[in-house]
C-alpha cells in the first residue's frame, strides 16, 4: 500500500498537521505540497489537508477536490482560524466534503490553525484511525 499526504499552507499550520499524520503512517509514503501534485496516480490512499478561506475549502484545494478525488479513497484534514466548537464552521466543513464528492472518504479532521500539543496529538489520532481502517 502506497500512501501520499498533499497539503496546501500559506502560513505553516497545516503543513505541521501533515507532518504529524505523515509521521503516522507505516507504510510506503510521500508528503507532497498540493501545488506539485497534478493526480493521485500512484497512490492507494491520500491524506489531503488544506485551511479553510473566506468560509469555504481554500480555492487550489476545492479544485483539487472537484477534479481529482472521484473513487479515490482519502481522508481530509482541514485547519481554520474560528473556534472547533464555532457555528458557522460545521457550514464550512461540509463545503469541504462536498467539494470531495465521489471520493471514498475515510476520516475526516479539523482543527483551529493555532496549533497547541492537544491539536496535534489528536490530529495524530485521526492518523491513525484511518490508517487501521484502510489497511488490507
Ligand atoms: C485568505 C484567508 C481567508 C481565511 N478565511 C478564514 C475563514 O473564513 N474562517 C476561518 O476560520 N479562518 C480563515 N482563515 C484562517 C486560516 O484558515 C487559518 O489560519 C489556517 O490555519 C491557515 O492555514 P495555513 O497556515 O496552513 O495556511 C483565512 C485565512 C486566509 C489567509
Amino acid at each position: 500500500m502506497k500512501v501520499v499526504v498533499v497539503y496546501m499552507s500559506q502560513t505553516g499550520n497545516t503543513k505541521k498537521v501533515a507532518e504529524a499524520v505523515f509521521q503516522e503512517i507505516q507504510a510506503k509514503k510521500d508528503i507532497k505540497e498540493l501545488k506539485d501534485v497534478d493526480s493521485l496516480k500512484g497512490y492507494d490512499f491520500a491524506f489531503i489537508g488544506f485551511p479553510i478561506h473566506y468560509g469555504g475549502p481554500a480555492k487550489p484545494a476545492k479544485n483539487f477536490l472537484e477534479k481529482q478525488v472521484q473513487g479515490k479513497k482519502i481522508a481530509l484534514f482541514v485547519t481554520h482560524a474560528t473556534r472547533e466548537d464555532s457555528k458557522a464552521l460545521q457550514k464550512w466543513l461540509a463545503k469541504c466534503k462536498k467539494a470531495a464528492t465521489g471520493a471514498d472518504l475515510a476520516g475526516f479532521f479539523n482543527c483551529q490553525g493555532k496549533l497547541d500539543t492537544e491539536r496535534l496529538e489528536r490530529a495524530r489520532g485521526f492518523a491513525k484511525e484511518v490508517i487501521r481502517k484502510i489497511r488490507p
